[in-house]
């Protein structure tokens, strides 16, 4: 069993799933802890409901906040950090001291399309395809290994709310895929 934990800022419905599969897949991967920069993050209602501790980090002193992250998520003994829709960047000093070991989704077909608004960016484009990827995080943004990715048609009639919506469903089914990918490679 691989102990997770989820790094939001936003809704949390990739966190959501993420639980959800976990707890039908009782013995690959278990969601331990969730760890917000936001204190009203929408998706901290799931650690009530589902019962799993959760810790706001403000991170506006990033060093020292990134410092104790890791303190904490090596006490809680977590193997694999899942970033969901998690909204700030972490720094390399972070993620050396975590390597290899955390993963990103992120909605577009990297290397397309980095960094934020990315459907509107895609719809302005006319590009015919999109999607999600997930990706394990390196110190540049969007850029690290891609894991898997799944590719979504766009129609002419997409506006970037409709392919919001269309990316953020395969989203759900992609993440979960992933993640026992990566948890059976540990
Ligand atoms: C998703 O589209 C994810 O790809 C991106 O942020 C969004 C988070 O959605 N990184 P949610 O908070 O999981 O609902």
């Amino acid at each position: 069993m691989i102990n997770v934990a989820v790094f939001i800022s936003g809704t949390g419905s990739n966190l959501k799933n993420l639980i959800e599969v976990s707890l039908q897949n009782k013995k690959k991967f278990k969601i331990q802890l969730i760890i917000s920069d936001k204190k009203k993050a929408i998706g901290i209602k799931y650690s009530k409901i589902y019962n799993i501790e959760k810790k706001i980090f403000k991170f506006d002193k990033k060093k020292i906040e990134e410092k104790k992250i890791l303190k904490f998520i090596n006490k809680k003994n977590i193997k694999l950090i899942c970033l969901a829709g998690f909204m700030k960047i972490l720094s390399s000093y972070f993620i050396r001291n975590f390597k290899g070991k955390i993963i990103n989704i992120h909605p577009s077909l990297l290397p397309k399309y980095k960094g934020l608004n990315t459907h509107k960016r895609v719809i302005k484009n006319k590009e015919k395809f999109s999607g999600c990827t997930v990706h394990f995080v390196n110190s540049k943004l969007d850029s690290g290994k891609i894991i898997l990715q799944k590719k979504v048609r766009v129609f002419k009639s997409d506006t970037y709310k409709k392919l919001a919506k269309k990316v953020l469903k395969q989203e759900h089914l992609l993440y979960p895929k992933a993640l026992k990918k990566v948890c059976s490679s540990l």
